[in-house]
């Protein structure tokens, strides 16, 4: 496996993305991680990512010199490899007159390791302030650019390199050949780590860690838990009990579709629970966004309680915790501001005293869908949009009663299916429909209607974090407005959200 040490930079992730497509497997940790707690299972290389600090600023992120204990191969990668200079010789890195960012063409000088099968002359991304004025002695430049006599180092004895580009990113053209050339040749690794792999090293785990005891999962409908309950099963059977809460927020029809997947194809032991009083209830004259989600949080946790509280031979709970959510990040901005609390199925108490089944808190998202065919849930159901968990609660923008969740499922329908049978749910991230608190007027038959508003919205994204709002066709977009106001009695106007995010968010509350 190939550790990477993190010094802050936003393209730490896409690393380890890069190095996981070769099915080689890697973890990241802090550029200050006490290595020796690598002893039991030492990495056969080593990646030191890129930053956003100067070498020469007071407590500037330092070389980690214990990574030379392993005896494997190293590659700094920008600040990576500038932190390997300023290590050796003080004062060897300094603020380039010509800031670089973006397109840069490097000319290989070298290729007989690192730069091996990479053209003379290739496209590769920059994106730092400071160069390396002065080399060490003992290493040697094997690739430049117009700008950079120090694009790409290597020392003459030791397997360790450093570029100054950042071969991570796709506009590294090569940047792919150079990481494969890096994890497979130089450490010497085979990509032996793939999703039939992994399931069968996790379904171990689980039940050596299990034994006889019994595991309880909340099911959400979402591909992360659907997976990690598929894996519990896979190692411990009916040991496994999995609660599916109907929180009466759930689109049309969903709760039944998804209890059936669960039961029928995918063979569950699954507890249906209809707990949609019970949140209507609490929920009832509630209009803040916030506050709704708390009470959404609050009384999920009440009911799965109840649910597992007579049963006292439950001793784990499986969540489908994810690995952007457990790196430790370095951050260099300080926390940043909430700008909604998420409530996903995890946050259970502590006081439940149930030990945690985390089995794909390694695994990037994609890597879950993966893993997820191979144990045979359908790729429909694998390619779902995100769909919150307070549900069509922060898609009404106003206080939630039975009337508008049946008009907004509705809506949802109409868009959701046309999406899918014009072939054009797969091409966006993510697509909902918001029951705005707005009535206008409007005219039917000869008659003067005055009733509510839908707004659809549909975005394109990778991950959530951005999102930009999806340019689906004008004909579309007029055969679906005029299904909605034909069919959905209550509704007269349509409208699409054209705002991308920042500034906006994908969802309206
Ligand atoms: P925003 O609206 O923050 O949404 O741009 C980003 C993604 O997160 C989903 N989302 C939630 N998911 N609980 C969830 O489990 C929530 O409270 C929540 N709020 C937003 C949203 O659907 C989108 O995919």
């Amino acid at each position: 496996w190939i550790l990477i040490l993190d010094y802050g930079s936003q393209y730490t992730q896409l690393i380890a993305r890069r190095i996981r497509e070769f099915n080689i497997y890697c973890e990241i940790h802090p550029f200050n991680k006490d290595l020796s707690d690598f002893e039991n299972n030492l990495p056969s290389g080593v990646i030191m990512s890129g930053g956003p600090s100067s070498v020469n600023d007071e407590d500037a992120p330092y070389l980690n010199t214990n990574v030379f204990d392993f005896e494997v191969p190293v590659l700094g990668i920008c600040y990576g490899l500038q932190i390997l200079a300023h290590h050796i010789i003080p004062g060897s890195v300094e603020k380039a007159e010509r800031r670089e960012f973006g397109r840069s063409d490097l000319i290989v000088d070298d290729d007989s390791d690192l730069l091996s099968n990479i053209p003379e002359e290739s496209v590769v991304w920059m994106s730092h302030g400071d160069h390396i004025k002065k080399l060490p002695a003992d290493y040697e430049i094997i690739a430049h650019t117009d700008n950079a006599r120090v694009a790409a180092v290597r020392h003459v004895n030791e397997k360790i390199f450093g570029v100054q580009f950042h071969p991570e990113v796709v506009h590294t053209v090569y940047g792919k050949q150079i990481l494969k050339n890096f994890a497979l040749d130089i450490c010497k690794l085979e990509g032996t780590w793939t999703a039939e792999s992994f399931i069968e090293s996790t379904v171990k785990e689980i039940r050596e860690q299990v034994g006889n005891d019994r595991v309880v999962c909340g099911l959400s409908g979402g591909v992360d838990s659907t997976v990690v309950a598929s894996l519990i099963h896979e190692a411990i059977g009916d040991q496994l009990q999995c609660i599916f809460v109907d929180n009466g927020l759930l689109r049309k029809n969903e709760f039944q579709k998804v209890l059936d997947l669960y039961e029928k194809e995918l063979n569950l032991p699954v507890k249906g629970i209809d707990a949609s009083d019970q949140f209507l209830e609490a929920l009832k004259g509630v209009t803040d966004p916030e506050k709704k989600r708390k009470i959404i949080g609050n009384v999920f946790i009440d009911v799965f309680d109840e649910a597992i509280s007579n049963d006292k031979s439950f001793k784990f709970l499986g969540q489908g915790t994810l690995y952007p959510d457990v790196i430790e990040s370095i951050s260099f901005k300080g926390p940043s501001a909430t700008i909604k609390s998420h409530h996903n199925v995890g946050g259970l108490p502590e006081e439940m005293n149930l030990s945690l089944i985390e089995p794909v808190r390694e695994l990037f998202k994609d890597e879950v869908r993966n893993v997820g065919r191979k144990l045979g849930i359908p790729d429909g159901f694998i390619k779902r949009h995100p769909f919150p968990g307070p549900g069509l609660g922060i898609r009404i923008l106003s206080d939630v009663t039975r009337d508008k969740l049946t008009l907004l499922r509705e809506v949802d329908d109409i868009f959701i299916s046309e999406l899918r049978s014009q072939d054009l749910y797969d091409e966006v991230w993510q697509a909902l429909a918001v029951l705005l608190p707005v009535q206008s007027v409007g005219v039917m038959g000869d008659e003067r209607t005055y009733e509510y508003t839908a707004a659809l919205r549909a975005v394109t994204s990778v991950d959530g974090m951005t999102a930009d709002w999806a340019h689906l066709p004008h004909p579309f977009l007029a055969y679906v407005s005029n299904r909605i106001i034909n069919e959905v009695p209550g509704i007269n106007r349509v409208v699409y959200d054209v705002s991308s995010k920042p500034p906006s968010t994908i969802e309206w509350e």
